[in-house]
């Protein structure tokens, strides 16, 4: 039997009201916070009041840096290193999407090594202990709040990318509420986001028995928000919870396996191309449950709620909407991804089937196939 391993060492708590509940739990972390968010969602949906209440409560400081973009930059990171550095700030609380706990990770890691610069970032099997680091998600499909990964762009190289530390949160606190004024489209990019780290967990070549166990649950939670992506109900408070329930599943699931072949190829398209990122992933992801085992891939679409790979496509396409960009400009940067990730053995090897260059163009283009015919 395959040795079966399993490591998440973050601790999870999910519940309504769980920042002004855990309160007691970010005082212990340390004297000052420094908040990481992005630009507005923050202020907009309560989690910045409910993070200040919180440690106003316990008399703990608190300093905002609220310029994370989309797709966090190493020189975001360092900048907000410095603000840290300059508040004495101790721990940090990430809030938001994937792009403010991602960063929230990274000036983690750069706080906690203050005197080192930006290519520190970068520096493979260096030290990655952190000060302390707090992700509380408000958007459902990262799945960063339980997973050690931060995706950074190296605007210095023109990707992104994840970067070598592996960082875990110490805590993260999970409340469907902070979902409840979020866009139609952002619940729809982001949860099927969440749908795509299922997948290609569950389709994966490092899956085991546990992390396939978290990936199934995980899928059976996403199918009940189905009717929600397709606008055929309102959502409700307890959908909400659900929406964050898969996608924290997701992330503990890839947290295990890493993501595979769809994600490779998604960098490109919002890099290059702008389009967000689950969109840009499940662009690939029918193209790839195509390649897999069949009996496999009827499973996984059927706990979350389809009958075959195309039926996903056609539900994928009425939720994120097609690419709309022109084929001059879609297709060189779909040709150079193949190239990409077909020359990156580790890459090819997440996937649980052999991935030659034919077998990554057949998924990279499946989906240009199914909108021409
Ligand atoms: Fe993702």
């Amino acid at each position: 039997m395959k040795e079966d391993r399993f490591y998440m060492p973050v601790r999870v708590f999910s519940c309504r009201e769980v920042v002004r509940s855990h309160a007691k739990d970010l005082a212990k972390l340390g004297k000052k916070a420094l908040i990481v968010t992005g630009r507005h969602s923050a202020k907009a949906c309560g989690v910045y009041d409910d993070i200040c209440a919180a440690l106003d409560e316990y008399g703990i400081g608190h300093a905002l840096f609220d310029g994370v973009e989309e797709n966090p930059s190493a020189a975001t990171v360092m900048k907000a290193r410095d603000f840290g550095v300059q508040e004495k700030a101790d721990f940090v609380i990430g809030a938001g999407g994937g792009s403010p706990m991602d960063a929230a990770k990274a000036i983690a890691l750069m706080i906690r090594h203050a005197s080192e610069g930006r290519d520190y970032l970068y520096t493979k099997d260096a030290d990655s202990s952190t000060v302390p680091v707090v992700c509380i998600p408000t958007t459902c499909g990262t799945g960063s709040e339980v997973t050690a990964v931060s995706v950074l762009t190296n605007e210095v190289k023109h990707t992104k990318g994840s970067i070598p530390h592996k960082i875990f949160p110490d805590l993260a606190l999970i409340d469907g509420k902070y979902l409840a004024g979020a866009s139609g489209q952002v619940l729809c990019n982001t949860a099927f986001d969440a749908l795509a780290h299922l997948y290609e967990s569950w389709l994966n070549a490092d899956a085991g028995p546990i992390s396939r166990l978290i990936a199934e649950d995980g899928l059976r939670e996403w199918k009940k928000c189905l009717p929600v992506l397709k606008k055929e109900k309102q959502p409700d408070p307890d959908d909400y919870d659900t929406l964050m329930r898969a996608a924290m599943l997701g992330g503990m699931a890839i947290a295990h396996t890493g993501t595979s072949i769809p994600h490779a190829l998604s960098y490109a398209l919002t890099y290059h191309l702008h389009v967000a990122h689950g969109k840009a992933v499940c662009y690939f992801l029918a193209g790839y449950l195509k390649e897999a085992d069949q009996q496999d891939a009827s499973r996984i679409l059927e706990l979350s709620g389809f009958s075959s790979a195309e039926e996903f496509h056609t539900a994928y396409r009425l939720c994120c909407h097609d690419l709309e960009i022109e084929d001059d400009q879609l297709l060189p940067v779909i040709e150079q991804s193949c190239k990409d990730v077909s020359s990156n053995p580790a890459r090819c090897a997440k996937a649980p089937y052999p991935c030659d260059e034919d077998t990554i163009r057949r998924i990279a283009f499946y989906a240009r196939k199914q909108e021409g015919s």
